[in-house]
């Protein structure tokens, strides 16, 4: 028997923005929903009714409390970052390297501090708290070598009740030997963790091979005979992200054909592969990643913070051989927990392509287009009845500045321009987790 819809036991009401499908495959016009005054009610972690307000309040019952942000908020699905190292929060903003060199320098010793599971557990809080005070709902996270900086993230995630994947880095060579696994380890770890978290709730588990350099084949080999037996797990790595790793990976495995091969060689791209970066791959790459159903996070922050080039968005999306692309914060190389401040790089790297892209697409990235990314979209990254109650509510006049430019702001593209170029966490006014208020400015 179907079991019984869940019930509404909360609301809010105020502007909403959604998408009911790609942009970048359509258009805009198409895709985008914008509701002026709408309501959206949940029960049981799930939407349960969204439209007009003047059309839902009647079908709720009397006892659901409506909350009204009113006309200066947006509501609209939680953020996604689709590639994120929590364990570099305490490092982020370290200056003057590009990425070979600053994972030595700073990255790796930071790392190292993460045998400690209390410590661990300290920086998971301080990491999912900036998550909400970000609008972030669902991350897809790089821990460390140390299986118990996983753990220490998963439970703290568990507990706020966050749709989230994660994953051990496995890393056998080229970093400190205190910071290796081995084949063998990072196999047994990681397949110890997936028993333990995956699916566990809204947890998710994500195999996490740092990146080709500081993997022998072997242990490439061995992630993908893992996946072989977790296919619905993810697999996160790094690819193509600067031109000396490029060259770099080409002299450690002559035999491939480029970059993404590597992977491609250890069955590594597939639905649920996010590869972070991806700005040089090649065109035969982006067909390579087309026809395995894999996805690129574009990290624009970072690209930028590490001179690694910027990624061009519209021809990863092109429609006749489109590539699923999700936003990734990136953090420690990123520079902001902000999707806002993430998307005004975003835009930068687009116009450094000779593209603009439109504040429809980059809401749309921001939410549905990493929910794609990630297989999720059926879950999250949207506002319609049966998906998940991931949500956030946008001030829309959240500093003066933009409160005065707002007044000349006369569609909602041009409001939604404005909050993804000037906005950061002060636009950020509630953020909901399965229907539950987990976070709210201190100020209202
Ligand atoms: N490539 C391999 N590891 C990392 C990392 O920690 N950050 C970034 N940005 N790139 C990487
Ligand atoms: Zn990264």
């Amino acid at each position: 028997m179907p079991s019984s819809p869940p019930v509404p036991d909360n609301a809010i009401r105020g502007p909403v923005l959604t998408f009911t499908g790609d942009p970048f495959a359509s258009s805009v016009e198409e895709t985008m929903r914008y509701e002026s005054d709408a309501i959206v009610a949940f029960g049981d972690g799930v939407i349960t009714h969204f439209g007009p307000a003047e059309q839902i309040q009647s079908q709720l019952p009397e006892t659901v409390n409506v909350r009204n942000f009113g006309a200066d908020a947006l509501i609209t699905a939680g953020f996604l970052d689709s590639h994120v190292h929590f364990p570099q929060t305490p490092m982020i903003a370290a200056f003057g390297e590009q990425l070979l060199d600053w994972l030595n320098r700073y990255t790796f010793p930071t790392e190292r501090k993460y045998a400690d599971k209390a410590f661990a557990a300290s920086v998971a809080k301080v990491f999912l708290n900036e998550c909400l005070k970000n609008g972030i709902t669902t991350s897809c996270v790089y821990c460390t070598v140390f299986p118990q900086s996983v753990d220490a993230l998963f439970q703290e995630a568990e507990r706020l009740g966050m749709r989230m994947a994660a994953g051990k880095v496995l890393m056998n060579r080229n970093a400190p030997h205190d910071l290796l696994d081995t084949t063998q380890s990072g196999y047994d770890d990681s397949k110890a963790l997936i028993n333990k978290w995956h699916n566990r709730g809204r947890l998710m588990y994500a195999i996490t091979p740092r990146f080709a350099p500081t993997s022998t084949a072997d242990q490439l080999d061995s992630a993908g005979a893992l996946w072989d037996e977790f296919p619905d797990c993810y697999m996160q790595t790094h690819v193509s992200e600067n031109m000396d790793e490029v060259a770099w990976v080409k002299e450690l495995f002559p035999d491939r054909k480029g970059y993404l091969d590597v992977y491609d060689h250890s069955k590594l791209c597939r639905p649920r592969a996010v590869f972070g970066h991806g700005i040089h791959l090649t065109e035969d790459e982006l067909c390579c990643m087309h026809h395995t159903g894999s996805a690129i996070s574009h990290c624009p922050t970072s690209n930028f913070f590490l001179g690694s080039g910027y990624l061009d968005v519209y021809r990863a999306k092109d429609p006749r051989r489109p590539v699923r692309v999700g936003i990734g914060t990136d953090l420690g190389a990123g520079t902001s927990f902000s999707i806002l401040a993430t998307l005004n790089e975003a835009y930068k790297a687009a116009q450094l392509n000779g593209k603009a892209l439109t504040a429809g697409h980059a809401f749309y990235v921001a939410t549905r287009g990493t929910a794609h990314a990630m297989y999720i979209d059926d879950k999250v990254g949207s506002i319609a009845p049966g998906m998940e109650a991931d949500l956030v509510v946008l001030n829309m006049k959240s500093t003066p500045l933009i409160d005065y430019r707002m007044q000349f702001a006369d569609s909602i593209h041009e409001a939604l321009f404005v909050q993804m170029t000037l906005g950061d966490d002060r636009a950020i006014q509630a953020t909901y987790i399965a229907g539950k208020l987990q976070y709210q400015q201190a100020s209202i």
